[in-house]
């Protein structure tokens, strides 16, 4: 039986990929930090086969024990401060987690896994805000980063330290650049989800508005289940390496409101709208849309959920947890 360890499994991802893995076989540890985290609960009961283990990527001496007790094959990092707009208020942090975790996590693979011939396969959850003020469209392996803010600065970080952990000690470490990807499992700060949930409450009545802030910036959005394979995938090629994971389609958060309050049967979607200065940030990344070619030949991944159906998907069931809520 393979071992797994994932760092951010209270997280969306974490929560996919450990479902994933349990799927293909894999014994699962998580690792949470902190006490009572409420959302510990929620992964156990989605989970119940996952042993979780208490660490923090804030600090070496757990995560070097962490691997020692797990011994594990695999090792997804994907633990992170990952929303963008609190990266602007607590850019230390974001540089701390988000940044060096990635550095103190492969050291404890690096320490643990031994010289030459470690056995222990990274990943790390690179991201396509490194692209930010994007040099080319679309954007590959290639393309250079421009960050525009303290997260993205941080993945870029996290990524090179990848690639020279690689380079340097000859460890299996790959770099998923993986482009948005939501669905139900979404935090409620992002907009996607934060868009859902609202029509749903306003189309139960439950709400008059939503403030928003830059409407024209596009994302290239995909389904969060269908990017958690691309990264095991990774694992498993002979060599690590570098891939983009995205589905080659952007839309606008504008189209994103088009398709939700027209999915939810309401055409005059303008009127529910406001725009608030709160929810801009100091630098905004305007567009990304990801060429993920080589990720579907060397990796035969290609995303199968449309942009129409997450949209769906993401509001239907905050409609059914709305409702739900609403009657309790
Ligand atoms: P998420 O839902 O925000 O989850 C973040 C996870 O990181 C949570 O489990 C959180 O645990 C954990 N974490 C935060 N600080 C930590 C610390 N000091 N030590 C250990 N764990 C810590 O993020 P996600 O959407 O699942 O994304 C997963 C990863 O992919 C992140 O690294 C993100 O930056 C990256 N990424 C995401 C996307 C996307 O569109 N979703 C795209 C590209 C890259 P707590 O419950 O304890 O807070
Ligand atoms: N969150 C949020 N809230 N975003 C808003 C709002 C709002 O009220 N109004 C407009 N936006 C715009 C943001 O300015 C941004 O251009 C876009 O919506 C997407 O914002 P988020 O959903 O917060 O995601 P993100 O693109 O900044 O970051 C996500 O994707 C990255 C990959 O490109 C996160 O998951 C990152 O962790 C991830 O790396």
């Amino acid at each position: 039986m393979k071992r797994a360890l994932i760092t951010g499994i209270t997280g969306q991802d974490g929560r996919h990929l450990s479902q994933f893995l349990s799927t293909k076989g894999y014994q699962v540890f998580g690792l949470v930090r902190g006490q009572n985290n409420p959302k510990i609960e929620v992964v156990q009961a989605e989970n119940p086969s996952i042993e979780l283990v208490e660490g923090d990527l804030r600090d070496l001496s757990s995560l070097i024990a962490i691997v020692e007790q797990v011994q594990p094959d695999e090792v997804y990092n994907l633990g992170a401060i990952s929303f963008v707009q609190l990266s602007f208020k607590q850019a230390e942090l974001t540089a701390e987690i988000t940044g060096l975790g990635v550095l103190r996590m492969l050291e404890a693979v690096r320490i643990v896994g031994g010289g030459e011939n470690n056995p222990i396969r990274f990943y790390q959850a690179s991201s396509s805000e490194m692209f930010g003020k994007v040099r080319e469209t679309p954007q590959n392996e290639n393309t250079p980063f421009h960050p525009r803010s303290p997260y993205g600065v941080a993945k870029v970080f996290g990524h090179y330290t990848t690639v020279n952990y690689r380079e340097a000690y000859g460890i299996h470490a790959s770099s998923g650049i993986l482009f948005n990807h939501e669905g139900p499992k979404r935090g409620l700060e992002f907009v996607t989800r934060k868009v859902t949930n609202a029509v749903a409450r306003i189309k139960l009545g439950l709400q008059d508005q939503i403030s928003l802030g830059n409407l024209e910036a596009k994302r290239d959005w995909g389904y969060a289940g269908d990017y958690v394979e691309a990264m095991w995938r990774m694992l498993q090629q002979d060599e690590p390496d570098d891939y983009v994971v995205a589905t080659g389609e952007a839309h606008s958060i504008r189209d994103l409101l088009e398709t939700a309050f027209r999915i939810a049967g309401i055409d005059d979607w303008e009127r529910f709208v406001v725009q608030d200065p709160r929810f801009y940030r100091p630098a905004e990344v305007d567009l990304l849309i990801g060429d993920a070619s080589k990720a579907r030949e060397k990796l035969g991944w290609e995303p199968r959920v449309s942009f129409e159906e997450l949209v769906q998907m993401m509001y239907e069931n905050d409609l059914k947890e709305e409702s739900e809520k609403a009657a309790r």
